[in-house]
């Protein structure tokens, strides 16, 4: 960041008095942004060339039919598409031959054709013909379209835009397939600003009391408020930390909430470097005794003042009991869960029901970090940046799924991400039962991880009886 930018402007304002200071302030506002090393995403820039270590995903399975897609991703402009074999291509947007479309182009049995002067192009960018020259042309020797390795899985369209031989494997975590009978439901949510500063609201776990809490609708119809606030213990101001993961390629973060004189909750959400985010319950019901992701989200910048949220909800028993998550209003820029996640709502009620986007892409098409004021509820943010920072300068160790992949392979990996309920009662002072409940939040943090040596079909029965075991010594 910039701790000493924000200090500067600090200061700056600091001994002339902070009444009514709109004047000396003003030219503030048009200050340039900082931190641009893990902001800027395009070709040749550190975050850019990170980022394209990792599969990203790039369009929903949904968003190929019979014509391509044209796309925008990581400063790119590409075409997807499936041909009628059902092998996925994401290539570079501009004919290789005199650069019309390919978004115009007709999808073929194998590959596909530019509408102009018809070369064919397979998945790999290949050139299999060109109809307009002679047949002992060699240019199927010496020329190629730019394309980029993809795949399917579960109604979401990855590719790998980085170099070959730096190519991870794609990280499948137990909770994608746990509980047995999981769906995932792909979406994408469409944001016009900076990638960094959605994903950090996905960080910032105070804003869910504040922003989606019943104090931002009042006056507002029942209906509209029931859609726009969480219950079920988000209303709670949390008892937050936030811990790097061992190998500092990501960031636990645990949220302790009393629920009644009896109960506690333990939500804890999981982040991955660079752009993976995995949250656990998110419709408005009581937390069960234990339970996993409700959702997985990558948040792929588009350009440096545009990015997509793609990702799953995770539907099962066991994260939502109640059926209230509704799997048919998840798609392309549409999403179940509260309203206001999307731009797609009337000027006056984003006023009177501002949700996550009006939050964020209020911030700016990028946000200022070095005019911001940082209090304690903002460590998590800015640890999350200080690992990006440390990741794109080299810092960050060998990718964790890499180095399991190439120890063994073929496993999945434990997640984190879970929603627990225990029985502990309320202390007298509120001091104790922060205090109490913080304890709670590490202890079942640490369970969590003791699953990292574990089978995954041991995993969850290991949890509950560790849970039974927190809840005798509190
Ligand atoms: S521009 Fe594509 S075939 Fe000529
Ligand atoms: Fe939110």
């Amino acid at each position: 960041m910039g701790k000493s930018e924000t200090l500067a402007v600090a200061v700056a304002v600091a001994g002339q008095g902070r009444a009514y200071s709109g004047y000396r302030l003003r030219d503030l506002q048009n200050a340039a942004p900082t931190n641009l090393e893990i902001l800027r995403t395009g070709p040749g820039t550190p975050m850019g060339e990170y980022m394209r270590r990792y599969w990203q995903p790039v369009c929903l399975s949904q968003e190929l039919t019979d014509v391509p897609k044209a796309i925008r991703i990581l400063h790119e402009d590409l075409v997807a598409f499936r041909d009628r074999q059902g092998n996925v291509g994401v290539l570079h947007r501009k004919c290789a031959h005199r650069g019309a479309s390919l978004e115009f182009g007709i999808v073929q049995e194998r590959g596909i054709r530019c509408c102009y002067h018809g070369w064919h192009f397979d998945v790999d960018g290949s050139l299999l013909e060109a109809p307009a020259e002679p047949p002992d042309t060699k240019l199927k020797d010496t020329v190629c379209q730019g394309a980029y390795p993809a795949f399917e899985r579960d109604g979401l369209v990855f590719a790998y835009m980085g170099p070959a031989d730096r190519r991870p494997e794609f990280p499948v975590f137990d909770g994608y397939v746990l509980p047995k009978g999981t769906r995932l439901i792909p979406f994408s949510n469409v944001f016009d600003c900076n990638w960094l500063q959605v994903y950090e609201n996905q960080i910032d776990h105070y804003h869910t009391a504040l922003l989606h809490n019943n104090m931002t609708v009042a006056g507002v119809d029942a209906k509209l408020a029931d859609g726009a606030t969480l219950q079920g213990g988000f209303g709670e101001m949390p008892i937050v930390d936030w811990h790097p993961t061992d190998d500092n390629n990501g960031m636990i973060f645990t949220a302790g909430r009393r629920l009644s004189d009896d109960e506690v909750w333990i939500r804890i959400s999981q982040m991955g470097l660079p752009n993976w985010m995995q949250n656990a319950a998110i419709v408005a019901a009581a937390p069960q005794r234990h339970s996993g992701p409700a959702m997985s989200r990558w948040q792929v910048p588009v350009d440096d003042e545009h990015s997509i949220a793609f990702g799953w909800r995770h539907f099962n028993d066991e994260v939502d009991p109640e059926h209230r998550g509704r799997e048919e209003e998840c798609g392309v820029d549409k999403i179940d869960f509260l309203i206001g996640q999307t731009r797609h709502r009337p000027y006056e009620e984003t006023q009177r029901v501002p949700g996550d986007y009006e939050a964020i892409v209020s911030q700016g098409p990028i946000a200022l970090h070095g005019l911001e004021h940082p209090g304690r509820s903002d460590v998590g943010v800015y640890m999350c940046r200080s690992l990006l920072r440390d990741a794109v300068a080299g810092k960050a160790p060998p990718d964790p799924v890499r180095a399991k992949a190439e120890a063994g392979g073929g496993q999945t990996l434990p997640r984190y991400t879970s929603d627990s309920r225990l029985r502990i009662r309320r202390r007298t002072s509120r001091e104790a039962d922060s205090d109490v409940i913080r304890k709670a939040a590490h202890q079942v943090f640490a369970i969590m991880k003791e699953c990292d040596e574990l089978p995954v079909a041991q995993r969850r029965p290991h949890v509950l009886r560790r849970l039974d075991e927190i809840e005798a010594s509190l």
